[in-house]
């Protein structure tokens, strides 16, 4: 099948379109480059070993898609273009939410009139915002705590509403956990722009010595060392669930994409620093505004209803994520 992948030169977006042509699937790539590099479209040619189709524009921009879907017959879009950065969401509320909202209605108002009705959303395990119980399952409650999280949970309401007008929609929502690591060889990765916000993007600039030291954000948690725990799915392991999911489209559902498991921050570090002979210097400080004690992901429906299951484990987490900054320290 042909799919059309939005934001298909980020983090996720470049991993699933690598998984997906490796799963013989033709592939179109839109992108603007807001949060991903022009060089990494080459690299995922070299990785594949073949030409990419791809458009460079804004999926908020009509125009830009209808043209999209003239020239090409889309069999299933997987929409991952949108910010996603937590923080900023919460300094530029009004840009999260008109550029997360306005670019999923054009896309499915487009979609809609190409008579391509088939969709990978991609959401986060945000949307559960602190939970009462764990493992989380789907149908938890749901709330958010930041502007970021909310577009997702409006954009999940939004498919919720467009699916019960009209059933012939067959919408996936996908509520990743943490999602870390790279594939193996370490060409593709993430790259965040400045100071990194997330554990491991930080973690590997310590290791370089990019960074100084890693600030460990609160050991009083009620937890098994006091430091934050969550579920860190390997983003390869992410990318094949989205295969899965595009492969088995069916009416409206909502998976958890996580491995089942919750790590520590400290597990993060020293298996980092085991795996890659490296030491990464910390220090404890005070909690993170908004930040939960543990989040980890009931399983359950993806391994049932797509035969899917995270089969990496945290050390393969770490040590491809090294790999890559290691890498791109290389390439200058
Ligand atoms: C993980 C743990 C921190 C940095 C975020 C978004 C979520 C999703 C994934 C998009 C926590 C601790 C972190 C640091 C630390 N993104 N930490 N020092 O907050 O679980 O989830 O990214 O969908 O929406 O909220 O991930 O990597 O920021 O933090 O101690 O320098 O590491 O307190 O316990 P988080 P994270």
């Amino acid at each position: 099948m042909k799919v059309l992948v939005t934001g298909g030169i980020g983090y996720i977006g470049s991993h699933t379109v690598y998984e997906l042509i490796k799963a013989k699937h033709d592939v179109v790539i839109v992108d603007n480059f807001s949060n991903s590099k022009k060089e990494t479209l080459e690299k995922l040619k070299n990785l594949v070993g073949q030409d990419l189709s791809f458009y460079e524009g804004d999926v908020c921009d009509k125009a830009f898609l209808e043209k999209v879907f003239q020239e090409e017959k889309i069999d299933v879009v997987i929409h991952f273009a949108g910010f996603k950065a937590v923080g900023e969401s919460v300094e530029k509320p009004l840009l999260y939410y008109q550029n997360n909202l306005e670019s999923t209605l054009t896309l499915l108002e487009v979609m809609g009139k190409h008579n391509c009705k088939n969709l990978i959303f991609s959401s986060s395990a945000t949307v559960y915002g602190s939970p009462e119980h764990l493992p989380i399952k789907e149908d938890f409650p749901l709330s958010t705590t930041n502007p970021y999280g909310t577009t997702k949970l409006m954009i999940e309401k939004i498919l919720k509403d467009l699916y019960q007008s009209d059933s012939s929609w067959n919408i996936t929502i996908l509520r990743y956990f943490n999602p870390i690591g790279n594939e193996e060889s370490g060409t593709l990765g993430e790259d965040p722009k400045g100071i990194p916000n997330n554990l491991m993007p930080y973690i590997v600039r310590v290791a370089t010595g990019e960074l100084e030291i890693l600030s460990v954000f609160g050991d009083d948690y009620d937890t098994k060392d006091g430091t934050g725990v969550r579920d860190y799915i390997h983003v390869v392991d992410l990318a094949r669930g989205h295969v899965l999911a595009a492969e088995k489209l069916s009416g409206l559902s909502i998976y958890n994409l996580g491995t089942g498991h919750g790590y520590s921050v400290l597990d993060l570090v020293k298996t980092f620093e085991k795996v890659n002979n490296v030491k990464v210097p910390y220090k404890i400080t005070d909690r993170r505004p908004g930040d939960i004690a543990m989040c980890y992901a009931d399983v359950t429906k993806a391994k049932e209803e797509l035969s899917f299951e995270a089969e990496k484990t945290l050390e393969d987490m770490c040590r491809d994520s090294y790999t890559y900054i290691k890498n791109c320290k290389k390439q200058g």
